[in-house]
């Protein structure tokens, strides 16, 4: 089965590439490489031995967009593509409706007219603002959105919805990420931040390669174990090997208008002290951190509650949060110290 994949050469995306060609489906790669560069597509072809088709396009280009389903016939898309950082939604909200909205819109009216049946979206544990119950299940009633980039998650969970529900043909699940860290064991792709991070495990990292002075670890006054924020933090490749699932139950649902939605993350929490204890372990390089105020808009303690992914999906994560950051920090090494 042929799969679009959207901002294939981003983090999520290049590590779904990967996962895909392993499950024997055929990845064709979009991406406007505005947060990405074709290093990634080289790492791709070194891990898989495989030259994937790639288009370096924009996904609002309706034009470009109906040309290459037309040329291509896909199967389903996987789409990933879009703005994402929280802090410059908040100073360019416009440019995120824009971008994140019309793409979508682009891309369901090309998989309509072109018959394309399964459709997956990258969305995020973001819609759940924060919650007032722990873990946070599918049915945790979405808070109102606490950016903009949020907010765009939620608006495209129902256009997706609603679109799916006028039977045009076309299956679709949404993915709600919780916060994805690591890389691929090879070190040959991985997270690639522009400009100063604002994730914290590339901070992380990035300040262990001694490229930052230090990290600020933002407010430890949180009613959580150590004071530091909680969250759910899921290896890359264990996110990626839930889409290659999503693909397969989307091929097995006889529903024409079948929609759904899960959390895809480990069921457990972690605070940013317990993360940065466990780096520290594993890289065997003490971090230089300090504590400051708290960072506006952050949630305080956010976790997925698993089942329905593990027991619908049959998708479990399998990494540990060691695993993902010892191959976040083999990533890192390789990309600062051997040219
Ligand atoms: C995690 C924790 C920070 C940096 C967001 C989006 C989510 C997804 C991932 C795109 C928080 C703390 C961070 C630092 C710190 N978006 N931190 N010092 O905010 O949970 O999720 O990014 O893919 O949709 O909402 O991720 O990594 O920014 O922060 O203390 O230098 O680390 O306060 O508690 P977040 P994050």
């Amino acid at each position: 089965m042929k799969i679009l994949v959207t901002g294939g050469a981003g983090f999520i995306g290049s590590h779904t590439v990967v996962e895909l060609h392993q499950a024997g489906f055929e990845p064709v790669i979009i991406d406007n490489l505005y947060n990405s560069n074709h290093g990634v597509l080289e790492g791709i072809r070194k891990i898989t031995g495989k030259d994937f088709p790639f288009y370096e396009m924009d996904c609002n280009d309706t034009e470009q967009v109906r040309e290459l389903f037309r040329k291509e016939q896909f199967d389903g898309v996987i789409h990933f593509a879009a703005y994402k950082a929280v802090g410059e939604s908040v100073e360019k909200p416009l440019n995120y409706y824009e971008n994140n909205l019309i793409s979508l819109l682009v891309l369901l009216r090309a998989a309509k007219e072109f018959n394309v049946k399964s459709f997956v979206f990258s969305s995020s544990c973001t819609v759940y603002g924060q919650p007032e119950h722990l873990p946070v299940t599918e049915s945790t009633p979405r808070q109102p959105a606490t950016s903009p980039y949020g907010n765009t998650k939620a608006i495209a969970e129902d256009i997706i919805r609603d679109h799916v529900h006028s039977k045009p043909g076309l299956k679709a699940i949404s993915l709600r990420y919780f916060n994805p860290i690591g890389a691929h064991e090879s070190a040959l792709i991985g997270e690639l931040p522009n400009g100063v991070p604002s994730n914290l495990v590339p901070f992380i990292t990035q300040t262990a390669a001694g490229l930052r002075p230090s990290l600020t670890v933002f407010g430890s006054d949180y009613d959580t174990p150590d004071g530091t924020c909680v969250r759910d933090f899921i290896h890359v490749v264990d996110l990626a090997k839930a889409h290659v699932k999503a693909l397969e139950l989307l091929d097995q649902q006889t529903d024409q208008d079948y929609y759904d939605v899960f959390n895809v993350g480990t069921g457990e929490g972690y605070t940013v002290l317990q993360l940065i204890s466990t780096f520290e372990e594993v890289s065997g390089v003490k971090l230089n951190y300090t504590i400051g105020p708290r960072r506006p808009g952050d949630v305080e303690k956010i976790y997925a509650q698993a089942d329905k992914v593990n027991n619908v999906m049959k998708w479990r994560a399998e990494k540990s949060i060691a695993e993902a950051l010892r191959d976040a920090w083999n990533w890192q090494k390789k990309i600062t110290f051997e040219k």
